[in-house]
């Protein structure tokens, strides 16, 4: 009786740890729940499992860098020689997204074997690979075949860097994850958010459960009602140094108002109204 225990336990065992990596292996939301003791949100889950391109229109706080580390984290382990590259608008911010996929890693158990592990780049020895990039378009041509990409604070990066970075996709069909709080109606990150390309994921602040009516309120007060908006409740806002609203501009832009010069090139002079 005892001999049997003695066999089929470890073998009951063996069977659950394969079944709970094959789980983890399908499913990044049991790899971030029972891998790494993270627990999604609602929004954070549906990210996760999406494997089309993918746009985080997110408040500060709400979560972006996390979900996004878990994520990278998540193919580098189970896609054997997968490249997944971290871009951000400087090498410290990109590094700073590095660190939290690196604090996750460490709670894997047992962890990755890895041949390779510095503060920009980490290369595990299934040949998977996690890359730091700097914000600059000239720096970052040479990779090629990247299974994810993660841009970081996408609306503040510079509209060269993700024009280098896209046509790394072009064969390996992997994916774009773009994720920012808006920074005014132009550039890329404004731009993809309006395009059917992208599965946009919006969160506003009331929605992410780790923060309070209170600090909001606060957070109102102290920034005033645009900054509060946008870096809270994900709104593309005009740029504050443009000195026209761009729906001013649209509703100047009409066929109704007469031309300054007539058709023969006349001067014609608007009445003035007021
Ligand atoms: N699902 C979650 N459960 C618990 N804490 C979370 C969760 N998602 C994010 N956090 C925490 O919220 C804070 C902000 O997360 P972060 O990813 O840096 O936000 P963002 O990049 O959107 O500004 C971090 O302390 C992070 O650990
Ligand atoms: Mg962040």
């Amino acid at each position: 009786m005892l001999m049997r225990r003695k066999v089929r336990g470890p073998a009951i065992h063996v069977r659950g740890a394969m079944a709970s990596d094959l789980a983890a292996a399908l499913d990044p939301v049991v790899f971030a729940q029972d891998k790494l003791a993270f627990d999604p949100d609602g929004w954070q889950g549906d990210f996760l499992r999406e494997t089309k391109n993918s746009l985080l229109n997110c408040s500060r706080q709400s979560g972006k860098s996390t979900t996004t580390s878990v994520k990278g984290l998540h193919v580098a382990t189970y896609q054997p020689g997968a490249l997944v590259l971290l871009v951000s608008k400087a090498f410290r911010q990109s590094q700073e997204l590095f660190g939290k996929v690196t604090d996750f890693r460490k709670r894997l158990e047992p962890g990755p074997v890895l041949i390779e592990d510095n503060k920009l780049s980490a290369t595990f020895k299934s040949g998977s690979r996690i890359v730091c990039l700097p914000g600059s378009g000239d720096t970052i041509r040479g990779f090629s075949g990247p299974r994810l990409i993660i841009e970081d604070e996408a609306a503040f990066v510079d509209d060269g860097v993700y024009t280098a970075v896209r046509p790394m996709l072009a064969v390996s069909g992997g994916q774009l994850v773009m994720m920012s709080t808006p920074h005014g109606k132009r550039g890329h990150f404004y731009e993809a958010h309006k395009s059917n390309e992208f599965r946009v994921f919006t969160v506003t602040a009331d929605q992410c459960p780790r923060i309070s009516k209170e600090f909001l309120e606060s957070e109102r007060k102290a920034l005033g009602d645009a900054a509060y908006r946008q870096e809270y409740f994900c709104e593309f806002l005009d740029t504050t140094d443009q000195v026209f609203k761009s729906e001013h501009i649209e509703r100047a832009i009409t066929d109704d108002v007469k031309p300054l010069f007539g058709p023969a090139g006349q001067f014609v002079v608007q009445p003035l109204k007021f």
